[in-house]
């Protein structure tokens, strides 16, 4: 399968006057062209702000982005603007959860769709536009009828959905979402999320999913990503991570939940809190929450194992296990 993102050690700090805070340390993972990777973790735990780097949506000024990610041969962190601008959209593109918001209430929803399509399909005629914003309105369950209507007429929930279908406009390879679909109800959702596999599957798109429920991940992704106060701790295939998770803290979120096929979990913290994450860490970063703890654990951060079949994980449990 060919790779479509490659990210290698992944930080950002955010500097503020007189204060760091460093949300993601050292992120790396990947994903192949049909992939859907969930990424999952409590709030706070840097998820937004990686998808936000990768994106280069972080004011300039005040954050500190290190790292590669590798999209379709090129750096996304090192390209020029104008490579990044001809990217966004036809090539990755990303919704977040209050997207609604950007709409402008003066003109119709149809006309708004149609003149974001020809920013990037200069040539594309009034029609070819139509015809591809009816496509995508169809795939997040909305009438055509929504086209003749102003925002103010659609529900939030409606607006979000046009949003999805916006982002999907151009057939992107990649589609980054991030929680955005967290406020719709449950069934909206569903339908949303196996329009979308069926989408992927025919297109061979992929696509990122940041979440809290853990029922989103095992119902539409291939892939999970954990993520605990920035640092990514395990990652793989979804059935093989649910089944046999290696990380204690992916041991411990899994363990607090129901069986996790036809219902909806929502993802709970263990106990403890998330470290201040304005302070710099010695060690692996879930050490003071973790039940297997060893000593090495409070002073030496833990390397990325490869456990074969692309599922890694950072614990020196798993280093001394494979010694
Ligand atoms: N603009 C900012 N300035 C300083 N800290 C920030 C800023 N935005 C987010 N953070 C902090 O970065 C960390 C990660 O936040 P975020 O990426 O939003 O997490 P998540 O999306 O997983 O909830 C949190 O500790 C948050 O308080
Ligand atoms: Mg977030």
């Amino acid at each position: 399968m060919a790779r479509v993102l490659d990210v290698r050690n992944l930080s950002v700090t955010y500097k503020n006057k007189n204060k760091c805070v460093y949300a993601v340390s050292n992120a790396s993972f990947s994903i192949d062209q049909g992939d859907s990777m969930g990424i999952v973790g409590e709030s706070g735990s840097g998820k937004s702000t990686m998808a936000m780097a990768l994106l280069r949506l972080l004011p300039r000024k005040k954050t500190v982005v290190e790292g590669e990610a590798g999209f379709l041969g090129q750096d996304l962190l090192h390209i020029s603007d104008e490579q990044l601008d001809r990217l966004r959209w036809k090539n990755l593109s990303v919704v977040f959860q209050k997207a609604m918001n950007s709409f402008s209430p003066v003109h119709r929803i149809g006309d708004q769709i149609e003149d974001i399509y020809r920013i990037h399909e200069p040539n594309a005629t009034r029609k070819e536009a139509h015809g591809q914003a009816a496509k995508m309105l169809a795939l997040v369950n909305l009438n055509e009828r929504v086209y003749k209507l102003y925002p103010h007429e659609l529900s939030g929930g409606m607006l979000q959905r046009v949003m999805i279908a916006v982002s999907l406009l151009h057939e992107p390879d990649l589609l980054i979402m991030d929680e955005a679909t967290t406020a719709l109800d449950v069934v909206t959702q569903g339908q949303i999320l196996g329009e979308l596999r069926k989408m992927e599957s025919e297109l061979k798109t992929s696509r990122i999913i940041i979440t809290h429920d853990i029922s989103v991940v095992s119902s539409s992704c291939n892939k999970i990503a954990v993520m605990y106060a920035g640092s990514l701790l395990e990652s793989g295939h979804v059935s093989e991570v649910l089944a046999r998770p290696a990380h204690p803290y992916t041991k411990g979120l899994l363990a607090a939940f129901p069986p996790l096929r036809g219902q909806r979990v929502v993802l709970e913290s263990i106990p403890g809190y998330l470290p201040d994450m304005a302070a710099r860490h010695e060690g692996c970063i879930f050490a003071a929450r973790c039940p297997e703890a060893m000593e090495k654990c409070k002073s030496a951060a833990p390397a990325r194992t490869d456990l074969g079949n692309d599922h890694f994980v950072s614990c020196h449990l798993i280093e001394v296990e494979k010694q």
